[in-house]
């Protein structure tokens, strides 16, 4: 019986599908897989495998809750689930809905240098253009237009942390948001999940021998349960050099929003 179902579609025994237990909310590019990924390495927890995009897009939201925990993977009593969905974090809808659903959620929110962050977000379509086939065009004229720096280019919209996060704060406090610095997780990825370890309250797991440093890659791969893994090649790509005038604009212009999202949040980056 059950012959044309394929193993992988049954539950494990014991197993049943719950809400998350937290959500990583972004932000693109700031290394959300990375961190779904180590943080998967943990016993206690259930990663989504795919981006559920539920709160940030309509066609999906109004499919209903029950469709929401239907994305959720299988987990058994002792783990939380986690899912990613970078978009939610610059999406004007996501804080309410999602505080609509659970207001105790934790909300996990990763980010890097917001400049860095622009040349991987245009880096990202670049590439995606070009599988589809589609004219590209050099960053620094999607970064300018008419002499002054484009400030409606999404890629740099997304990196105005302060304004999407003034957001999320008139829905949750800030010690319900806990920020992982994206670029310490590139460079040192273990203390960055030890506090989110702690911030989840989950038993301490994930330990220095979950990582090591894989040279043609260029970053740290994952080990865990016998078995080694890399990020997929499309995480961890080169960026184009980008003019350094145009660089110089795009930083100053970031400058003023990464101050303000500093006094918002209490704590400072390196990201000047
Ligand atoms: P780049 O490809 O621009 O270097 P996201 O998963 O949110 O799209 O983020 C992608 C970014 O995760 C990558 O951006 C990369 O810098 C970062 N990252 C952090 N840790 C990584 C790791 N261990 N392997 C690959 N990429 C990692």
């Amino acid at each position: 019986e059950n012959a044309s179902i394929p193993p992988s579609s049954l539950p494990p025994p014991g197993s049943s599908k719950h809400m998350p237990h937290s959500i990583i909310i972004g932000v693109r590019k700031g290394g959300t897989r990375a961190l779904l990924e180590m943080l998967d390495i943990h016993p206690e927890v259930t990663a989504a495998a795919t981006e559920v995009h539920f709160f940030d897009w309509d066609e999906n939201y109004f499919k209903g809750l029950q469709w929401y925990q239907d994305q959720m993977p299988y987990s058994f009593p002792n783990q939380i689930t986690i899912e990613k969905t970078p978009g939610y974090f610059t999406s004007p809808v996501a804080p309410e809905r999602i505080h609509a659903m659970n207001p105790s959620i934790k909300l996990l929110l990763i980010l890097r240098d917001p400049t860095e962050r622009v040349i991987s977000d245009y880096t990202q379509v670049y590439f995606n253009r070009l599988e589809n086939h589609k004219p590209v065009q050099a960053i620094e004229s999607m970064l300018i237009k008419n002499g002054v720096l484009n400030s409606r280019y999404k890629a740099i919209q997304r990196s105005l942390y302060d304004v999407h996060m003034r957001n999320w704060l008139r829905f949750f406090p800030l010690d319900q948001i806990h920020i992982v610095d994206g670029d310490t997780l590139i460079h040192d990825p273990l203390p960055e999940l030890q506090r989110v370890e702690r911030f989840l309250d989950l038993p301490p797991r994930i330990v220095a021998d979950n990582f090591y440093f894989n040279q043609t890659k260029g970053f740290f791969c994952i080990r865990s349960e016998g078995l080694e893994r890399c990020l997929h090649e499309s995480k961890g790509r080169p960026h184009p050099p980008v003019d350094n005038t145009v660089l110089k604009k795009l930083r100053l212009y970031l400058k003023q929003h990464n101050r303000s999202f500093f006094a918002l949040i209490g704590r400072t980056f390196k990201w000047q």
